[in-house]
């Protein structure tokens, strides 16, 4: 059987083809390869193409959990974190939550391992990231933004929770190259102005919020005051924006009046 490379080999391979993370990367890998020289190999391969460590290894760690990522789901950020943590903050014990454009799930199982008696639903148009929600245990419904909830839920949702898609069409060009080469531009698309998908989850989130339900957004940027006008439009008062410990905008809260 031929000899596991060893982890500084492994690392310099890494390094040398410009991963930041060279020697965390070798880690994992050999982890996922079980001491299996021609698997280590096989996936070392894979991620030299670009391809998402996550995908290789088969899972990622958010707010402290395990979440398992299938080959074709978007990767959760760690900055999306912030997020999941305030929407957790936010919701009532035995409250419900929905989370809209959930890939694999990531936030709705954070919102679950945090909030055990909660009812935590979610969605996403892409069946490959439904499956893979419903592997992570949420209860994950195929279809676009609230169309798949059940009509009961209408008005009685504590939280609604989106890491919606904000990329300018026109932009995706410009994405890191392992996005453009492996993943589906779904997960990353908001349309013309980069908000299209992000006000259709404004307007959505107010009639199945009940008075005083919060709608927790990830955004960045400029991106609350794009969609300000359609939060007030929409029956929201003025929004608390999530900044990190960086100074950075990382998102919105925003109450139903
Ligand atoms: C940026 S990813 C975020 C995934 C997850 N929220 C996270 O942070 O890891 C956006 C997700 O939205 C989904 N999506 C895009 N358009 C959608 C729509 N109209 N309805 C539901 N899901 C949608 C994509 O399939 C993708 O999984």
């Amino acid at each position: 059987m031929p000899q596991v490379l060893a982890g500084s080999s492994v690392t310099s391979r890494l390094a040398a083809a410009g991963f930041l993370s060279a020697g965390e990367e070798a880690r994992l890998l050999r982890l996922a390869s079980g001491g299996d020289a021609v698997r280590l190999e096989a996936l070392i391969e894979r991620r030299l193409t670009g391809e998402p460590l996550a995908w290789i290894t088969g899972s990622i760690r958010f707010c402290g959990a395990d979440i398992v990522v299938r080959r074709g789901v978007y990767v959760p950020r760690p900055q999306t974190e912030l997020i999941a943590k305030a929407a957790a903050r936010l919701l009532p014990h035995e409250g419900v939550a929905v989370d809209v454009c959930t890939g694999s799930g990531a936030l709705a199982k954070i919102l679950a391992l945090r909030r055990p008696l909660a009812r935590i639903l979610a969605t996403d148009i892409d069946p490959v990231a439904v499956a893979c929600a419903v592997e992570n245990g949420v209860d994950a419904l195929c279809g676009d933004l609230y169309e798949p909830l059940p009509a009961g839920l209408r008005g009685a949702v504590d939280v609604v929770v989106a890491a919606a898609p904000d990329v300018p069409t026109a932009e995706l060009m410009f994405l890191q190259r392992d996005t453009f080469t492996h993943e589906t531009t779904t997960a990353y698309d908001g349309g013309a102005d980069g908000a299209a998908v992000l006000r259709r989850v404004v307007a959505g989130a107010a009639p199945v919020l009940r008075r005083g339900g919060a709608l927790v957004m990830e955004l960045g940027g400029d991106e609350p005051s794009v969609i300000a006008e359609q939060l007030r439009e929409a029956g929201f008062g003025v929004p608390r924006i999530i900044i990190d410990s960086d100074g950075d905008v990382r998102g919105i809260v925003a109450r139903r009046r």
